[in-house]
C-alpha cells in the first residue's frame, strides 16, 4: 500500500469513529490518505481528528476551495488510486445509486474514475429494506465493490447485520487489492455454471435443490476481476450479475447442457459449480396434475452430465474444474468424480457441515487435483474460496502454456 493514494469518504452514522481508526491503519501501512466528510459525518466526529491522523486537509464543503489553482472535487477525484466509502449510510448509497451530486462527497464520487468501494453501516432493517437492496444491486452492477457489513450488536440496540466491517479487515482487503495482479486471466474465456436446475413436472410444479448460486456467482466475479471474459450459465435469477459478466439464464439440466455445449469450444476453462439435477421427470404434464386418492408415482430419467460432456471432449489447452457436493466419504467420492469426469480439479464440499455448501455465504472445501495433490481449506467466505479457485485456474493455464 506504500505510496498509494486512498480517498476515504465518510458519511454520517455512529460508525464514523471506526473511520478514524481506518484512517490511522491506512496511514500506518504507508498509504497517502485524504478524507472527505458529509456534513452529518462531521456532527459525529470533527474533521480535525481525520486531519491529524491523515496529515492532510479534510474536505467537507464543495465550495470551500483550499487551492485556487485546482477545483477541489475534481482534483481529489483524479488524485485517488482507490476511493473507500466508510461508513456508507443508506442515504449516501441511495444518492450514489441515483447519480445525485449535492455535496463534496457525492460530487467527488461522480467525478472519480478510480475503483470505488463501499462499506455500508446501518440498522438491520434498513440494510434489508427493498429500496436499499435495490440501490446496492444497482451500484454493484455499475462496478462498485462492497465490503459486506458484519453481524453483531448495533448502536441502535438491535443485534444483526449492519455493523461496519472492522478497520483491520477493510485495510487487509485494500492491501490485497493493491497486491493482486488484475490481469492474470486477461484474454482467457471462462465458463461457470451456477444455481440449482429446475426440472418441470407440470405447469405449476418443478423439482429443484437448495443451491442459491452464491458459490458460482462469486467465482464469476473473482475471475472477471482478474481480467477473464466470463460466461455465467445460471439457473438462479435472484442474484445480481457481476459487472462485465455475460449471463445466460437457464432452468433445466437439459437447457444448461445446451447452453454449455453451444460455447464450450471457445472456452479456456470451465468451473461447474451448479447443482444440476441428476434426474428429471420422464413426462412433463401439459396440465396441472389433479389430486387423487392414494399415492402418486412419478417416473424419472437421467439427465445429461454436463461436467462429463466437457471433460470427455476437453482439449489439452482447456482446464476443467468440477465440484462435488458430498455428505459422506468425501475424499473417495471426489477422487472418483475427478477420474470419471476427466476433470483437472474437483472442489469438494461436505454439504452437511455447518457453514459449508448450500445457501450460506461461507464454504469449507478441499481441492483434489488430477496429479494427486490435495489442499484442504478452512472455513472461508465464498468470495475467498472463489479467489483460491481463480488462482488454481491461472496456475493450470500457465502450466499448460509452459508445456
Ligand atoms: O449455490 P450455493 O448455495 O452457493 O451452494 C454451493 C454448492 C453447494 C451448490 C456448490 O458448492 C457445489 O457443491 N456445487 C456442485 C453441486 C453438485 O451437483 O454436486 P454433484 O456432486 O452432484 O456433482 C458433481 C459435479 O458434476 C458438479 O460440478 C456438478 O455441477 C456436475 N454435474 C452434475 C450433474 C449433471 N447432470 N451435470 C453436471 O455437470
Amino acid at each position: 500500500m506504500q505510496g498509494k493514494n486512498i480517498l476515504l469518504a465518510v458519511s454520517g452514522g455512529i460508525a464514523v469513529y471506526k473511520a478514524v481508526a481506518l484512517t490511522s491503519k491506512l496511514t500506518q501501512k504507508g498509504a497517502n490518505v485524504k478524507v472527505m466528510m458529509t456534513e452529518h459525518a462531521a456532527q459525529f466526529v470533527p474533521p480535525l481528528s481525520f486531519q491529524v491522523l491523515s496529515r492532510n486537509d479534510v474536505y467537507t464543503d464543495t465550495f470551500d476551495e483550499k487551492e485556487s489553482k485546482v477545483v477541489a472535487h475534481i482534483d481529489l477525484a483524479d488524485w485517488a488510486d482507490l476511493v473507500i466509502v466508510a461508513p456508507a449510510t443508506a442515504n449516501l448509497i441511495g444518492k450514489m445509486a441515483n447519480g445525485i451530486a449535492d455535496d463534496m462527497v457525492t460530487t467527488t464520487l461522480l467525478a472519480t474514475e478510480a475503483p470505488v468501494w463501499v462499506a455500508p453501516a446501518m440498522n438491520v432493517h434498513m440494510i434489508s429494506h427493498p429500496a436499499v437492496v435495490r440501490n446496492i444491486e444497482r451500484l454493484y452492477q455499475d462496478g462498485i465493490r462492497f465490503i459486506e457489513p458484519d453481524e453483531g450488536y448495533l448502536a441502535c440496540g438491535y443485534i444483526g447485520r449492519g455493523r461496519l466491517e472492522e478497520p483491520e479487515k477493510i485495510t487487509a482487503r485494500i492491501e490485497e487489492f493493491f497486491q493482486e495482479d488484475k490481469t492474470v486471466l486477461a484474454g482467457k474465456k471462462i465458463l461457470i455454471t451456477a444455481g440449482g436446475t429446475r426440472e418441470k413436472l407440470d405447469p405449476v410444479r418443478y423439482f429443484t435443490n437448495r443451491s442459491s448460486g452464491k458459490m458460482g456467482f462469486q467465482i464469476a466475479e473473482q475471475t472477471m476481476l482478474k481480467g477473464a471474459e466470463v460466461t455465467l450459465v445460471t439457473a438462479t435469477r435472484e442474484l445480481p450479475i457481476p459487472p462485465n459478466v455475460k449471463a445466460v439464464y437457464v432452468d433445466s439440466a437439459e437447457e444448461m447442457y445446451e447452453a454449455v455445449a453451444h460455447v464450450k469450444e471457445q472456452q479456456d476453462a470451465f468451473v461447474m459449480a451448479a447443482a444440476v439435477a441428476d434426474y428429471t421427470p420422464v413426462e412433463v404434464h401439459e396440465h396441472k396434475i389433479k389430486k387423487q386418492s392414494g399415492n402418486l408415482s412419478i417416473q424419472f430419467k437421467r439427465t445429461k452430465d454436463i461436467l462429463l460432456s466437457v471433460g470427455e471432449t476437453k482439449r489439452s489447452d482447456q482446464v476443467v474444474i468440477g465440484f462435488a457436493a458430498e455428505t459422506q466419504n468425501i475424499a473417495e467420492n471426489a477422487r472418483t468424480k475427478l477420474t470419471k469426469k476427466h476433470a483437472d480439479l474437483i472442489v469438494a464440499n461436505n454439504v452437511s457441515e455447518p457453514g459449508a455448501g448450500f445457501g450460506v455465504d461461507t464454504n469449507i472445501v478441499t481441492f483434489y487435483f488430477a496429479d494427486g495433490r490435495e489442499i484442504a481449506l478452512p472455513l472461508l467466505d465464498k468470495r475467498e474460496v472463489a479467489a483460491r479457485i481463480t488462482t488454481e485456474i491461472s496456475r493450470a493455464l500457465d502450466a499448460q502454456h509452459n508445456g
